[in-house]
């Protein structure tokens, strides 16, 4: 093994924390990162006994805690019980999100709210509560879970594609300004993929199969299929890589 080689498994023991862990992404996100041996830290309103038990058997430390992440006390506080059991913060990926299908005019403005409050506040106050960490630990990973939406604008989807649009902002934006402190931020771009929420959701009424027919692979995506994009945005080899919003669709929208 050479000097590089060394030096890079020695610094890849990290801490992540993951909001939305208890099912769907977040968990599928939880499981990998602790298989590549980060200790992490989960942050949803649901029970996540399910992810501890499947992090635990396969050897990962794990930290569960009960928060919304839209209340900024309560993310602060999360943030600071997480640095207290783990000594640092590497690694944030912003997975939390809702995305409820509603035709326009119905929308109401407390819809709309409740669409940008998960989608932006939330990536908001777990960033910047995160952030003096990662900077205190010269090293970062922000990623944020965004959509294919983004780039194929479906018309029940207006809130949500608006929401996860401004999450791209962010993350070009958020890029540019840490990008000095070994900090990169990226957002990766799910197409339509077969959790429970999907569905009952955007899947349901012959969703999955609309989707699938704009993909170049005809099949619906699953969870697992973001897995090596996370991972490898996260590692160590990637700090060159940054605001950038990556694709993983089974291309639907050629990006
Ligand atoms: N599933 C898809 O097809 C798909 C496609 C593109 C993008 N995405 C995005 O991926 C992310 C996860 O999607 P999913 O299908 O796994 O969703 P999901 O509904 O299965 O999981 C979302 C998790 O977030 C948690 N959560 C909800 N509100 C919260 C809050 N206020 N604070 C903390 N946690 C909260 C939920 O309890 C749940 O565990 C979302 O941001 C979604 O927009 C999903």
């Amino acid at each position: 093994m050479s000097a590089g080689k060394a030096r890079v498994d020695a610094a890849a023991m990290r801490v992540a924390l993951v909001t939305g862990s208890a099912r769907g992404l977040g968990q599928e996100f939880a499981v990998a990162l602790a298989g590549a041996g980060h200790a992490v830290v989960g942050l949803d309103i649901a029970d996540q006994v399910e992810t501890r038990d499947l992090l635990r058997a396969a050897g990962g430390r794990f930290l569960g805690l009960t928060v919304d992440v839209t209340d900024e006390a309560a993310v602060a506080e999360a943030v600071r019980t997480a640095v207290d059991r783990f000594g640092a913060l590497h690694i944030v990926v912003n997975n939390a999100g809702v995305y409820p299908p509603i035709e326009f005019e119905k929308t109401t403005l407390a819809d709309w709210h409740r669409v940008m409050r998960l989608n932006l506040d939330g990536p908001f106050l777990v960033t910047r509560a995160a952030l003096p960490h990662l900077r205190a630990a010269g090293w970062g990973r922000i990623v944020n879970i965004v959509s294919a939406v983004v780039f194929l604008g479906p018309p029940e989807l207006v809130a949500y594609t608006t929401s996860k649009a401004g999450l791209v902002g962010f993350t070009r934006s958020l890029a540019t300004a840490v990008g000095g402190d070994g900090i990169t931020v990226n957002a990766i771009a799910p197409g339509l993929l077969d959790t429970a929420t999907a569905a009952a959701t955007t899947g349901a009424d012959g969703g999955f199969e609309r989707v699938r027919a704009l993909q170049a692979v005809p099949r619906t995506g699953r969870a697992d299929d973001l897995v090596s994009t996370l991972l490898y945005v996260c590692a160590e080899g990637s700090g060159f890589l940054t605001g950038q919003t990556i694709n993983v669709d089974g291309g639907s929208a050629r990006h």
